[in-house]
């Protein structure tokens, strides 16, 4: 486990945090390029006694600059969409490193994976192994498919976030894998290469995460018994991450839970890690811009940013940290920390213990890389956030700003209200 902290990360360093909002304004996001780095490794040393191969989740960022920082790692990439299979392929990812995920792929999806030849496109359902066989032949290639096994593990996550139940809409069952690989797979245009299992995000407890690599392998075992080639186990994502510093198990312990299930099998595994390697490694950078008590109530601070830039507190009631970069001296007061949309869902923090703030204040809300600029939104019609890079391995003068010894970058600019109305006609 690592240990509970209620030190800021190193992203959260203030005086670059000010610097990058002075100049860029608020909100925007801030990440670290050292922690994404320090991340991957981790996942990397952890299995480095068995063949494998990490696949970074774009859906949990695809902001260009930090998908080209993971392929640089080292990393591979898991896409959910053709948007992220054409992101994945600009940040310079060749076709042999994506895999192709999704519950559900449209037929222009299918082309694109099957016309590139992925390293595999993770099947959900007998009728799109039947769908990607019919493009393959119609495009005289062989695809390479591992089908999605619903193992029907709970993830004791969030049920929003929970994937593996038989009540999700994820993958097939189980017990009818062997006899779907036997009916669906050996068709012409198919090369069924492994299975594919994720059983849910923000996963703390990491027994279902080794449970479902040992069914994994158990059915990898079967399938080879039928004569199925099954080289790979894909057993997914969905490490979780302490977002109030409490202890959750590090990406060491991760890597040794999974480890025995799969050491001595003949497979080598993939795992999709998102949240793991980029969700830490970025704040939220905003600006109070206004302040009210009700009478004998409660406190408000209302924030420049919202449900729009940061999704994951109204969609799942998810707990971020919240702290001022450049605190007040004063004692603690308790804040409603809120966002500046008409739904009462925008709020950010409830009864958050902070020192008193300002008009004007920055707030930095923590633990925000994943699963945040990915699912912004334009609602209400306000633009995409900006978003910046620290990264001390940046020396390209033209492009990186010093503040404080660190060295930082805009990767994604704020998008203009004339970019946001460009596709209307
Ligand atoms: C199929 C699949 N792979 C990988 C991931 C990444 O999960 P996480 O960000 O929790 O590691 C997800 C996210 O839910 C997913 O659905």
């Amino acid at each position: 486990m690592s240990s509970p902290s209620s030190a800021l990360p190193a992203v959260a360093n203030a005086p670059v945090l000010s610097a990058i909002a002075a100049e860029i304004g608020t909100p925007v996001y801030v990440y670290d390029a050292a922690l994404i780095r320090t991340a991957y490794r981790a996942f990397a040393d952890g299995l480095a006694s068995h063949p494998h191969a990490i696949h970074y989740a774009l859906k949990a960022n695809s902001t260009l600059a930090l998908v080209r920082l993971l392929r640089t790692s080292g990393a591979q990439a898991d896409a959910n969409s053709g948007g992220e299979i054409e992101v994945a392929l600009r940040a310079g990812f060749i076709p042999e490193q994506i895999v192709f995920t999704g519950v559900g792929k449209t037929a222009d999806e299918l082309d694109q994976a099957v016309s590139l030849g992925v390293k595999a496109i993770n099947a959900e359902s007998p009728g799109e192994l039947d769908r990607i066989a019919a493009r393959a032949v119609a495009l005289s290639t062989t695809v390479r498919v591992a089908l999605r096994v619903n193992p029907d593990i709970d993830a004791k996550s969030h049920p929003h976030i929970s994937t593996g139940l038989k009540t999700n809409k994820f993958g097939m069952p189980l017990a009818e894998v062997r006899q779907l690989y036997r009916d669906h797979a050996r068709q012409p245009g198919l090369e069924p290469v492994g299975l594919h299992i994720h059983v849910g995000s923000q996963i703390t407890s990491l027994e279902p995460l080794t449970r479902a690599a040992e069914r994994a392998v158990d059915l990898g075992r079967q399938l080879r018994d039928d004569g199925i080639g099954i080289e790979h186990l894909d057993l997914g994502g969905g490490l979780g991450i302490s977002y109030d510093g409490s202890p959750v198990p590090t990406i060491a312990e991760y890597a040794a839970a999974i480890l025995p299930a799969v050491t001595g099998s003949p497979f080598s595994i993939v795992i999709e890690p998102g949240r793991a390697l980029v969700g830490a490694a970025g704040v939220l950078l905003a600006t109070v811009i206004d302040l009210k008590q009700y009478e004998g109530g409660l406190r408000f601070a209302v924030l420049d940013t919202g449900m729009t830039e940061l999704m994951r507190p109204a969609l799942y009631g998810a707990y971020h940290r919240i702290v001022p970069i450049e605190p007040r001296p004063g004692d603690l007061v308790p804040y409603e920390i809120v966002g500046p949309l008409c739904e009462s869902s925008d709020i950010f923090g409830r009864n958050r213990m902070l020192p008193p703030l300002e008009v004007g204040d920055r707030l930095a809300i923590l633990d925000a890389g994943a699963y945040g600029s990915a699912m912004a939104s334009t609602y209400n019609r306000r633009p995409l956030p900006a978003e910046v890079l620290l990264d001390a391995h940046n020396h390209d003068a033209t492009t990186a700003r010093r503040h404080d010894g660190k060295a930082w970058r805009v990767i994604r600019r704020r998008q203009t209200i004339d970019e946001l109305l460009s596709t209307e006609l």
